[in-house]
């Protein structure tokens, strides 16, 4: 209906906000965009801020997947508590990711969607986020390579959440998959650099 366009502009808007951009420029003095992987994450912001600082570097990092995860899974707490429809709040779920891959205050460039789907995936399918956060943590600390354990992580998410079917069912799995295949395709890069053997670890 009409009165969704105003949610799904919401979700995109806010999905929009680079906060790893801001913070890195803010505290920082960086600007991500043009070094590391030129992404706009909480793994670049780490990677970059590093170099300089390593204790901001934490901080900075964790502020941004925390935040970049925040204002996905807020919007759809406002959906859910003006009583959205589950179709209404899984399309504003794909929008939020949308938005941070896709942002708008960036021409249309941004960050890959770990985070930001982390954030949606957690209100609409919660226990198999969980498991594909505890794969994505898992990895991370015994591998080390940030794409991979998030590729991982997301692989979790899809594959439990077939077996499992929680939260806000809409007997559909297509937007899931959506969610999924924007990360996945923002990810192609990396995939490439992880079979040459060139993805530098980050921690
Ligand atoms: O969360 C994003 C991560 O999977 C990859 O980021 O900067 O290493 O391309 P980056």
């Amino acid at each position: 209906t009409n009165q969704n366009i105003i949610f799904y502009l919401l979700a995109y808007l806010v999905g929009s906000i680079p906060f790893g951009l801001i913070l890195a420029k803010n505290f920082a003095g960086v600007d991500i965009k043009t070094q590391g992987s030129k992404s706009i994450g909480a793994t670049n912001v780490l990677r970059v801020v590093k170099q300089t600082n390593p204790k901001l570097a934490k901080k900075l990092g964790a502020a941004t997947v925390v935040l970049d995860a925040l204002k996905g899974t807020i919007v759809l707490l406002i959906g859910l508590s003006l009583n959205l429809s589950y179709e209404t709040l899984w399309a504003m779920a794909v929008l939020s990711v949308l938005g941070h891959c896709y942002s708008i205050y960036l021409g249309l460039e941004g960050g890959k969607g770990v985070a930001t789907g982390l954030g949606v995936y957690i209100v609409l399918i919660p226990i198999p986020t969980l498991i594909g956060a505890i794969v994505w943590i898992v990895c991370a600390k015994v591998l080390k390579i940030s794409s991979l354990s998030s590729l991982l992580g997301l692989i979790a998410v899809v594959i439990s959440s077939v077996f499992i079917n929680d939260g806000l069912n809409i007997g559909s799995n297509v937007p899931m998959y959506l969610i999924a295949f924007i990360i996945l395709y923002k990810h192609i890069p990396n995939i490439v650099r992880l079979i040459k053997g060139e993805e530098k670890k980050v921690i």
